[in-house]
Formats: structure tokens, sequence, C-alpha cells
């Protein structure tokens, strides 16, 4: 039995949790920087850092206290190494590092990417279903990114390919940017989810910006490995636009602004406030908004997956959290004859039991991180 340590700390949360043999998660502690943020509508990098220092000791020994564990007595230590902001990135690692140091364990690094991939997995292996049927496809969809990678299994772990990538705004961003512009404040996500079933989708028309190209040569950078096989991009802030037109167009800024005063001025708003102030033009926006992102995420991901003869599909980050994308994908998948898995809501978005999860694998091969190891805000999944 291996007990592994996980801390995530690269956005807006500080996590940590306790994981048995990347299957069972025993505690998983998510503090959310929610109120920080909340006034300037987005993460401020400079005060995320400050609120992981804050948060990392109390977060961490809480999630071994909750597993009856203690720094001596876990078997690993699995950190987040990147992709996110640098300065948080930094506070988990550098404190991953020194207890590795003092008490002596491994120290494991994990790519935030394969953390979300991870999380699926973890749960499939809780309910008992240990063998999946390859190819497996990964559609992983959150703040910072929209990424479809094909994962094998080896020996000594998981590898992944990318066959496709956001050009320009990930998916969750384009919600969160919708929202912002919309006065419905951040994390715009889980608001749009919500108020999206209070309006009619069909009310206004988007065309998402349609790509062009295929594949990335376009782009002027030199041909890389598996260069010349299909890829599904996806491009979100042509929608954005799209939306920002639509408010011009239609006079809704004041309305907006007296939104955002109202909303700033409550701690945490119910689905009653969002709904009181907001218009049915408005919520027949944001439903229109939805369901176009919703409709280009499913199907380039079932194009993909047709193409590459996909038997199970992933679906995970945080925008899998978003109840019409769950449906959505369940249904049409269902018809393609795949079997697609999601994370349970709270899994989806980032929690540190999808890093220790992601590590098991790393732990049994001995592939672990030195001691010299540095934070990669870019860092990309292989
Ligand atoms: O994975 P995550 O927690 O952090 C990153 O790695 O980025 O994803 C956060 C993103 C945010 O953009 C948030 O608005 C979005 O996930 N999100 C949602 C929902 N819950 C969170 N988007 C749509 N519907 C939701 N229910
Ligand atoms: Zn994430």
């Amino acid at each position: 039995m291996a007990f592994i340590l996980g801390i995530e700390s690269s956005c807006d949360e500080t996590s940590a949790a306790i994981v048995r043999d990347g299957a069972e998660v025993i505690s998983n502690v998510v503090l959310s920087q929610f109120a920080t943020h909340k006034p300037y509508e987005g993460v401020v990098p400079e005060l995320a850092s400050r609120e992981h220092l804050r948060n990392i000791v109390p977060v961490v020994r809480a999630a071994l206290e909750k597993a009856g564990q203690t720094y001596e007595s876990v078997d690993a230590i699995a950190v987040t190494r990147g992709p996110g902001l640098a300065g948080a990135l930094l506070v988990g690692l550098s404190f991953a590092k020194a207890v590795c140091f003092a008490v002596d364990k491994p120290l494991i690094a994990v790519n935030h990417l394969e953390g979300h991939i991870h999380a699926v997995l973890l749960e499939q292996r809780a309910a008992g279903n240990h063998h999946l049927a390859f190819p497996v496809l990964a559609l992983v969809v959150s703040g910072g990114h929209t990424h479809l990678y094909l994962a094998e299994q080896k020996d000594n772990g998981w590898t992944y390919s990318n066959i496709g990538h956001t050009r320009d705004d990930a998916a969750g961003e384009a919600f969160d940017k919708v929202a912002k512009l919309l006065g419905l404040g951040y994390p715009g996500g889980p608001v749009i989810d919500r108020l999206a079933k209070l309006g009619d989708p069909y009310a206004v028309k988007f065309v998402p910006a349609q790509l062009k190209h295929r594949d990335r040569r376009d782009h002027g950078k030199p041909p890389q490995e598996n260069d010349d096989r299909p890829h599904f991009d996806f491009s979100y802030s042509g929608i954005k636009t799209a939306v920002l037109r639509y408010v011009e167009l239609n006079n809704m800024r004041d309305a907006i602004e007296a939104r955002r005063k109202e909303l700033a001025r409550i701690a945490q708003p119910t689905v009653e406030d969002y709904q009181r102030l907001c218009d049915q033009q408005t919520l027949d926006l944001v439903a229109s908004f939805q369901r176009a992102v919703v409709e280009d995420l499913v199907s380039k991901t079932l194009a993909s997956a047709e193409s590459y003869n996909v038997a199970t599909l992933l679906v995970t980050g945080g925008v899998a959290a978003n109840s019409e994308l769950r449906e959505t994908f369940e249904r049409e998948g269902a018809q393609a004859g795949l079997a697609v898995y999601f994370p349970s809501r709270p899994l989806s978005t980032d929690n540190a039991a999808m890093i220790a999860a992601a590590a098991y694998p790393k732990f049994l091969a001995h592939d672990f991180a030195p001691m010299d190891i540095s934070a990669e805000a870019g860092l990309v999944l292989r």
C-alpha cells in the first residue's frame, strides 16, 4: 500500500490530499481563493501566490490529519510542477521540496493536465473499472486549456500525444470572460451553467469561428513528430467578441453595470439573486453562448475520436463540471458507441487528489524528481 500526499497550487485553489494506491481518496482539502479574487473579477497572480503562501501549511496539515497520516508516514510527496501561474506553482513546489528534504521522502513532479486526466482514472479504479478500452482520448477543458490527448499506458506509466488544442482562448476562459462582460462576476463557468437553464439556447445565433487549417504547419513551426496526423483545434475568442457585439448592438451596457454593482454587494450570490438581476434577453444570450460552446467542443471531440478510432473518451477539467456539456457528451458519445467518463464534480475542478493519483504510476516506476527541479509555467504534457 502506498499513501501519496498530493499538493496543488497552480492557480487559485490551494489543495492537499492523501490518496492510497492511486485509487482511494483518503482526504482532499481544497481551499478556494474565490473571495480574494472576486473584487477583481478574475485571478490576480500576485494575490494568488500570497494566498497560497498563507494557506499551504494549514491545508496540508488538514489533509494529513483527516487521513490519520503524518509527513513521516506517507510514502511520497507529489506536487504540481506546471502548467500554471509561476509564482503560485513555486509555493507548492518549494513547500513539497522542503518537506521531502526534512523527512527524506521521494518527490514526484506532476503535470497539472495529467492530474486532470487521472482524476477520471482514479474514480474509475475506485469503482472497479480497471480495464479501459484503448485507444483512449482525453479532452482537458479548463480555464487555461482546451486540449485533446491520445493517452497510452506503457509499462512504466502513461504517455500522451496532443492532437488538438485551442488556438486562442480556452473554453473556460471564454466562460469567464463572457460572465465578466455581462457583469456576472468570477468564476464565470458555474454561474453561466446555472443561468443557461433559464434561457432559450436558440435565441441568439452564433457561428463559432471556424478554423481554416487543420494542422499547425501554417503557424511557421518546424514540422514535428506526428505532424502529418489530423489535428482538431479549438478557438473561443471569436464567440466572446460576438457576445460583446451583441451587447453593444442591443444597448445592454447600463443594465450590465447596474448588475455588476448589485452583485458586488452580495458576498455569496444565489441563483435567485442572479435571476432577479438578469432580464430574459441576458438569460437567452447566456444560454445561446453555452449551447454554441458545448456544441463546438462535443462535435470536434467526437470527430477526432472517430478519426482515431477511439474506444474510450475521458472529459475532464473545470468545464467538465458543466451540466449541458456532460449531458451532450453522454448522449452523443453513446450514439457514437464511445465509453465516456467524467470525474465527479468535486474532482473536475482543481484539486490535489488528482495530483496524488497521477503520481502513483510514477511512484511505482521510481520516477522521482531531483531536488533542483524548477516550476514550469508552460510545461507541456507528453
Ligand atoms: O480546471 P480548473 O479548476 O482550473 C484550471 O486548470 O484552469 O478550471 C477552471 C475553469 C474556469 O474557467 C471555470 O469558469 C470553469 O473551469 N468552470 C466551469 C464550470 N465550473 C468551472 N465552466 C462551465 N461550467 C461549469 N459548471
Ligand atoms: Zn486545472
